[in-house]
């Protein structure tokens, strides 16, 4: 169970990537109808995809890294910058969409420079991890309620 909360969390949050991708090349093409809708769809999977890591988080506790030793540091590096940038995401998505509905335009796309790649290195590395652990993890249990 706590797997398939894993693996759903991880197909979300690549998900949400997808849409990404597809709504920067929707705004290139000039569609400003599908742009807003596909990013706030994208958003709404890495919400979805939040709930459901945090439910594993609950009810599971973590994983512990338990792969080859000279993998340990590389996937430390990887784990805590996907960490800081999944925290840091968050507060610039609602930025990018409050300016968006505001109507700042200029201010919208400076920020989205910044967001779109960070909110890529995320949904790749959260599904990179996820990979990882489901060879080189183990469970290091949790408050278990
Ligand atoms: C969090 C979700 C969003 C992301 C990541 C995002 C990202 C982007 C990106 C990368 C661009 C192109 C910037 C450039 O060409 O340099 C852009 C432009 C634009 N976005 Fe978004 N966007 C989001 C949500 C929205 C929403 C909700 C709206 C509308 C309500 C919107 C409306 C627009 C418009 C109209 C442009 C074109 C601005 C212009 O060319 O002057 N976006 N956005």
């Amino acid at each position: 169970m706590g797997q398939m909360l894993g693996d759903i969390a991880a197909l979300l949050i690549a998900l949400s990537g997808l849409a990404v991708i597809i709504g920067v090349i929707l705004i290139k093409r000039g569609d400003r109808v599908w742009h807003p809708r596909v990013m706030l769809t994208a958003t709404g999977l890495a919400a979805l995809f939040l709930v459901f890591y945090l439910l594993k988080w609950g009810l599971y506790g973590t994983t512990r890294y338990v792969g080859p030793e000279e993998w340990r540091g590389a996937y430390y590096a990887l784990l805590i910058s996907h960490t800081i940038l999944a925290a840091i995401n968050g507060p610039l998505v609602l930025w990018l969409i409050y300016n968006a509905f505001k109507q700042r335009f200029s201010i919208h796309k400076a920020w989205a420079r910044w967001t779109v790649p960070v909110w890529l290195y995320v949904a790749v590395t959260g599904w990179v991890i996820d990979q990882i652990l489901r060879t080189y993890g183990e469970s290091a249990g949790g408050i278990g309620f």
